[in-house]
């Protein structure tokens, strides 16, 4: 339980088993867009004082977010890790927990530290699979499938926990780029719904640890008793600010985000001749032999993600260099694949 998982970016590591200088890697390993949201300079004050979430703050996260209840934190997945104990301080029952098969696996780490076993789900569990105070999870759209569920079938489950007192988790960590008609905005008619949205993906600041937890006022006051109250830093809060009022900058970044990311599906189904799914902040594709492509790829110092199952390779968006550097080492490596 105590092992570490395995994520993207572990350049490092790569480094040292290729020979390669971590500057010399092509790092395609994550969901993170390639592009980040210029960072402005962050005034002294901002470093000196206490963080503040000013109303400037509560409104441009309020703008973003189209909902007034929710809570800043040092990025979802410190939300992830405490809430199965809230779960389990509040329900104070036994509860079937229900996890995507394949998905970010931080979930499933955190409920297995309370519960040895956990329900893995191919599909959302069904009105009558569903027991008294169960835990459904939904990562939406998921990673590192592209799986996207829409609003109607999630307000269903929704639905039919609540007649179970049971708790729907939403944690759409890759939304930004979907169709707004998906983002569910829910949270405050439901006892036990909670939607996670992170800074990290879209705006490609997974450095700068910020998230937000949307849920009706007593979940966010329980998150807030053990996140804290200063769980995100002041420049934090001054950088993300700006970003969530930057619409033009916004929908700057969905449009070439979109643009490189349906050169990479032309570029990975030219090469491997297969499906591809995923998001506007990653693509993905099974393959037998996603061991080898990926060895192959680092090799040439490109480091993708190869999934937990080992079936599947994951590619982030790539800059313009980024995709002029892949597609040459991929169209030599055609062959060999
Ligand atoms: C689906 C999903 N949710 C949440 C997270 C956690 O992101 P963060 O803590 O940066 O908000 C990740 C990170 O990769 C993720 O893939």
């Amino acid at each position: 339980l105590n092992e570490r998982l395995s994520h993207g970016g572990e350049l490092e590591k790569f480094s040292n088993q290729y020979g390669i200088a971590v500057d010399q890697w092509l790092d395609l390993s994550t969901g993170i867009s390639p592009y980040c949201y210029p960072i402005p300079s962050v005034p002294i004050r901002i470093w000196q004082r206490l963080p503040e979430q000013t109303d400037a703050f509560r409104q441009a996260v309020t703008d973003y977010y189209k909902i007034s209840n929710w809570l800043a934190c040092s990025g979802t997945q410190s939300a992830i890790q405490v809430l199965p104990k809230l779960w389990f301080n509040k329900c104070n029952k036994p509860s079937q927990i229900w996890l995507p098969r394949v998905g970010y696996k931080e979930h499933e780490h955190a409920w297995r530290s309370y519960l040895n076993s956990v329900i893995q789900y191919e599909n959302l569990p069904e009105a009558n699979d569903l027991t008294q105070n169960c835990v459904v999870v939904v990562i939406n759209p998921n990673n590192p499938t592209g799986q996207v569920y829409q609003k109607q079938v999630l307000l269903n489950l929704a639905n039919n926990l609540k007649e179970k007192n049971g708790l729907l988790v939403i944690d759409e960590a890759f939304i930004d780029c979907e169709q707004e008609e998906i983002f569910f905005k829910q949270a405050d008619d439901f006892t036990n719904l909670i939607i996670l949205r992170s800074m990290g993906k879209f705006f490609g600041l997974a450095g700068l640890r910020v998230g937000f937890v949307l849920s009706n006022q007593e979940w966010l006051s329980d998150f807030e008793n053990v996140l804290g109250i200063w769980s995100v830093t002041g420049p934090s809060l001054y950088i993300a600010e700006r970003a969530l009022k930057d619409v033009e900058w916004q929908k700057m970044q969905k449009q070439r985000l979109f643009e490189q990311g349906n050169k990479l599906t032309l570029l990975l189904k030219d090469i491997f001749d297969t499906n591809v799914n995923g998001t506007s902040l990653f693509k993905s594709f099974k393959s037998k032999c996603a061991v080898d492509i990926h060895h192959q790829l680092c090799k040439h110092g490109v480091l993708v993600r190869l999934c937990d199952e080992k079936d599947r390779l994951r590619f982030g968006i790539p800059d313009n260099a980024g995709f002029e550097r892949i597609s040459s080492i991929m169209s030599k490596l055609k062959q060999s694949f």
